[in-house]
């Protein structure tokens, strides 16, 4: 990520701020079990506002009524930590690189916090986190105001991550670029992953095949666990274990994909294990395609995201009408949620520099956001019928079917970032091609 942008977001951060400090740090390293440890994933709020990859580093943004200031805290060249895990950029490296005011020693900070806080009354920090840190800066702030002389003490504690993730809600054409990037990839994988797919094969062979073209395509990692679910596994929607085995005549859906320089893709397609749709398998495949090409079809600024979820299930609840596995009207049928029981979940999220990116839903009185151009969503209906559902016709058990594409709003409607990716059924039937 380009400093420029990081420095202009931090400014913007700042516009948005009281007088007051502000306290971002990185992400801790996360044990996996033992003394190894998980690869490093850094704090999406820290990037979008340094583009910075170590952990153990801070960022503070000092404003008050005339002025601002960054610091940045990094850790210091280390012998020990070059010879085993490799070279920092450390605080010289870190003055050449990032337009901040002043670059320390990340040792130096819990020394320093309190002169950081001294005549300041409003403090951001990510409420919900519990580092040292932050425990630093809140026993800095107590000792302050048990000081004689300090006239001003830290008296609202307020989120930051909320201020930064509401500018993380609208894109930049350099953000889309890496998002773009990430399913450019992600189209080979499932590409990839159609073609190859057998029945008598395992789910974890066809996510092997599709991290091959991750890892070899220089992702940054998964965007998040893939789910490679066979048959009635996809009716679990988190299913993970990807340990069953594919079997002919039944579907795969496949809900996994890259991130690029630490943006997301996220996609799902439903494919037949043999490469060839049943009837009823398409008749479900083609009802679910109808719903998510609606609801994108619907995608444009002023429209408002509750309104695409309430209109997403009224298409889920004629869908199941016309599949004959609900009677009634719709209406009555949407009051009693009786469609939740095979359409459980919401139609999409905001994604970005997350697979689910926290950007806020409503406005700061509860009422839906309007799309702007800019703002990334995914789509993705879903319909799931347990094969021990005696409710649902028989010819339908068994199968669950999700189409998951990423949309960019943009200024005239909509832009389907991976409509390249196969998805009607002749597209799927032709890339399944044995
Ligand atoms: N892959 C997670 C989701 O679709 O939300
Ligand atoms: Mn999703
Ligand atoms: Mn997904």
């Amino acid at each position: 990520m380009n400093e420029i942008h990081c420095y202009e977001r931090r400014h913007k951060l700042l516009a948005q701020m009281e007088e007051g400090v502000a306290i971002i740090a990185s992400a801790p390293i996360q044990t996996r079990s033992n003394d190894t440890e998980y690869p490093y994933r850094q704090n999406s709020d820290f990037y979008y506002l340094c583009g910075f990859n170590e952990d153990n580093s801070i960022l503070v943004l000092v404003k008050t009524l005339d002025s601002t200031k960054m610091l940045l805290f990094v850790e210091a060249y280390n012998a020990e930590h070059t010879l085993w895990n490799g070279a920092r950029l450390g605080v010289d490296g870190a003055r050449e690189r990032f337009r901040v005011d002043e670059v320390h020693d990340v040792a130096e900070y819990g020394g320093m916090i309190k002169e950081i806080l001294r005549e300041h009354v409003n403090l951001y920090i990510d409420l919900f986190e519990t580092s040292e840190i932050l425990s630093q800066a809140k026993a800095a702030a107590q000792s302050l105001r048990e000081t004689r002389g300090v006239k001003r003490h830290i008296r609202s504690i307020h989120d930051v991550t909320h201020l930064i993730r509401k500018m993380r809600l609208i894109k930049s054409s350099k953000e889309v670029e890496a998002i773009k990037k990430a399913i450019a990839l992600t189209m080979e994988a499932h590409h990839k992953a159609m073609r190859e797919c057998n029945s008598g094969m395992r789910e974890y062979q066809l996510q092997a095949i599709m991290n091959y073209v991750f890892i070899n395509g220089g992702a940054s990692a998964e965007a998040y666990s893939a789910i490679v679910a066979g048959g009635n596994n996809a009716n679990t929607l988190h299913y993970i274990d990807n340990s069953d085995e594919l079997r002919n005549g039944e579907l795969v859906l496949i809900d996994a994909a890259c991130e690029w320089k630490l943006y997301a893709s996220d996609i799902t397609r439903t494919f037949p294990i043999n490469g060839k749709f049943t009837d009823p398998q398409r008749e479900v495949y083609n009802a679910v395609l109808d719903v998510q090409l609606r609801v994108i079809e619907a995608i444009k600024p002023g429209v408002k995201r509750d309104w695409l979820q309430t209109y997403s299930e009224e298409l889920l609840c004629d869908a199941l009408i016309r599949l004959g596995v609900l009677s009634g009207d719709r209406k009555t049928l949407m009051e009693a949620k009786e469609h939740k029981k095979y359409a459980p979940h919401g139609i999409g999220h905001w994604m970005g520099l997350d697979v689910h990116d926290p950007c806020p839903y409503v406005d700061e009185w509860g009422e839906s956001l309007a799309f702007e151009a800019g703002m990334v969503m995914t789509i993705e209906p879903g319909l799931y019928f347990r094969a021990d559902d005696e409710s649902v016709p028989e010819a339908f058990r068994g199968i669950g079917i999700r189409i998951e594409d990423d949309i960019l709003v943009t200024s005239e409607g909509y832009e389907n970032l991976s409509s390249m990716i196969a998805k009607s059924v002749e597209e799927i039937e032709v890339m399944c091609k044995r």
